[in-house]
């Protein structure tokens, strides 16, 4: 299956979860055994040009394509965690995106200095998200100089910021 292909297999669903986000759902594309398994074949194989030396991926949907891409190249994962969930002392950062506001946290023992981190997740929109997972794992010591998405939302500009920001910007699909 092509990118095209698996662009058929995204749901789009009008005004959630506010009216006026058109929300690209990747249920239906996970829920699809070969659609899920070619994503993660595409996914991987721009990682491994990556030279990555583990994967990062925001909670909750960049763990689905992030921790999958790791296990396939036989990487660590770095889980970038929404508030509260770390038991350990954690780095936080608060970030806007497409629809309100959150916050993102690692555990900065889980990055060894100059670790080459490649940023997965299902999507980006404003690049907030992404640009805050880049903020957080640099503070700790990773190199982040990749990012991978399957969805692109081009005309919200965030994978251009991410550009701006150092980090080459891949996506499968917009
Ligand atoms: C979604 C998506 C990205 C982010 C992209 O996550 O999975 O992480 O939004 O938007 P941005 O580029 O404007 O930051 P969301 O925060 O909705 O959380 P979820 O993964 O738990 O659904
Ligand atoms: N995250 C940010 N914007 C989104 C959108 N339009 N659809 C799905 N996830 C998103």
């Amino acid at each position: 299956m092509t990118p095209d292909d698996l662009k058929q297999l995204v749901r789009t669903i009008p005004d959630f979860p506010q009216p006026g986000i058109l929300f690209r759902d990747i249920t239906t594309l996970i829920g699809h055994g070969t659609g899920f398994a070619r994503s993660i074949d595409h996914l991987a194989e721009r990682a491994a040009a990556c030279a990555a030396d583990a994967i990062g991926g925001m909670e909750a949907r960049g763990f689905i394509f992030g921790a999958a891409v790791a296990a396939r190249l036989g990487l660590g994962f770095v889980p970038v965690r929404k508030p509260g969930k770390l038991p350990v002392p954690t780095l936080g950062i608060d970030y806007a995106l497409e629809y309100g506001a959150d916050r993102l946290e690692i555990d900065p023992t889980a990055i060894s200095p100059g670790q080459r981190v490649v940023i997965i997740d299902d999507l980006i929109a404003t690049g907030g998200t992404a640009l805050a997972a880049t903020a957080l794992l640099r503070q700790a010591g990773a190199c982040v100089d990749h990012a991978l998405f399957a969805i692109d939302l081009p005309d919200l500009g965030g994978a251009d910021r991410l550009r701006a920001a150092g980090v080459a910007v891949s996506t499968l699909m917009a």
